[in-house]
């Protein structure tokens, strides 16, 4: 059903190359629990449909990349009992990527600080990386990601290998999105006005878009308005 809703909307709204890669802050995930009652972890199974959903519309629009903010460095912080679901989410995830991965367009991509998963779940990561490499749509999954230690992972990166004078394409190459354009278009639900530590490197020249629509509540129709702002701005770069 969501399929064909998906199929539907590709006769309506196709991008062009200037829309290539949308990156999404998913949030508000726990509020959407809580206005029905519920515990936050409600919200984050949710999310999870929503984001697959969305992926899928996405795609169908004809968009090459797609980014999105999954747990972040900082959210470790949180109660124990709502990391663990996530990680289960995550892991579940994972684990629908194998079965989905033979028939689907997606490129899986897991980015990110890693080093801090078990090794077993690493494995799998690269493993759906790996035999998705070659497909047309790139989803980057963040997780564990903050863009200041993507920062600084580069310069450790860029001092092992001994380079001394160091360009900004030096610093893209060793970011965990380097296969990929910057993001065009960084979107973020739930109504906050900040990019709590996502793609800080990459949007030098991004263009953003706000919305009070929390992550769940998300759909094509929002991606829509967001694709239309996109559309109506101007991009200058410094330029006049
Ligand atoms: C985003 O939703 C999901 C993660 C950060 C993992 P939140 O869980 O932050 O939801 P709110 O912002 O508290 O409503
Ligand atoms: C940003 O949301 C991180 C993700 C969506 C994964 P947060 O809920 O963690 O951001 P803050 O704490 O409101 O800045
Ligand atoms: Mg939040």
């Amino acid at each position: 059903m969501l399929f064909k809703r998906a199929k539907k909307k590709q006769e309506k709204q196709v991008v062009d190359e200037r829309l290539q890669h949308i990156a999404f802050i998913m949030d508000g995930n726990g509020r959407w629990a809580q206005k029905r009652g519920m515990p936050r972890e409600f919200g984050h199974s949710h999310g999870a449909a929503t984001f697959k959903k969305v992926g899928r519309y996405c795609e169908s629009i004809g968009l090459k990349y797609m980014t999105v903010y999954a747990f972040s460095t900082e959210n470790w912080k949180r109660p124990q009992k709502e990391v663990d679901t996530i990680m289960r989410i995550l892991d579940e995830y994972i684990e629908e990527c194998f079965i989905e991965m033979v028939d689907d367009n997606v490129h899986f991509r897991f980015i990110g600080n890693l080093d801090i998963f078990p090794a077993e779940l690493r494995a799998k990561m690269d493993k759906i990386d790996r035999e998705t490499a070659h497909k047309p749509f790139l989803l980057n999954i963040a997780v564990n990601y903050g863009g200041r230690e993507e920062i600084v992972h580069a310069c450790r990166e860029l001092i092992r290998e001994g380079v001394q004078d160091v360009t900004e394409d030096d610093i893209s190459a060793h970011t965990y999105t380097a296969c990929c354009p910057d993001p065009d278009l960084v979107v973020r639900t739930g109504g906050d006005l900040r990019i709590s530590n996502f793609l800080l490197w990459q949007s030098a020249y991004t263009e953003y878009y706000f919305t009070d629509v929390l992550w769940p509540d998300f759909s094509g129709e929002d991606v829509d308005a967001a694709v239309a702002a996109f559309y109506a701005r101007k991009r200058r770069y410094g330029g006049v």
